[in-house]
């Protein structure tokens, strides 16, 4: 099965962009760990980073995957497009978010992802990343 994970706009910056909320870990550091889950329970991953809504569509539309696991980022507050895309695609979504964006300022509390995703992970972290993978995998039935 293959997996892909899109992560949204800043999320290049982790590591660095407001420690407190986000860790101190990379996104390098994330994608490996990323990759040697899915290389342990034998599931193919792409990982795309993007800070541009467009090329975040693209992706959703483009690849060839079984699960997204997607951190849409601000994006989550904002994208209908994003949204569309998601349900256009019609495939198994994991919205992951490192933060937990209901304790959070009140314009982080709705998403327009979460009607359009299978489930959602919020305020684990990093690790919702890892967890979301197990999910996937799961979902996927192989
Ligand atoms: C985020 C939460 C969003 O509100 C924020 O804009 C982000 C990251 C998270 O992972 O906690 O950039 O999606």
């Amino acid at each position: 099965m293959r997996i892909l994970v899109i992560h949204g706009p800043n999320l290049n910056l982790l590591g660095t962009r407001e420690k407190g909320i986000y860790g101190e870990i990379s996104l390098e550091t994330l994608n490996g760990r990323i990759r040697a889950l899915c290389a342990e329970l034998s599931a193919e991953v792409d990982i795309v980073q993007s800070n541009g809504e467009g090329r975040i569509v693209d992706a959703i539309q483009e690849n060839a995957y079984d699960v997204l696991i997607i951190n849409p980022a601000a994006y989550t507050h904002t994208s209908v497009a994003i949204r569309d895309a998601i349900a256009a695609v019609g495939k198994p979504s994991i919205e992951v978010h490192i933060s937990n964006i209901y304790k959070r300022e009140k314009f982080r509390h709705r998403s327009f992802i979460s009607a359009v995703a299978t489930g959602q992970i919020s305020g684990l972290g990093t690790e919702g990343y890892l967890l979301a993978v197990r999910a996937a995998v799961k979902i996927a039935g192989k």
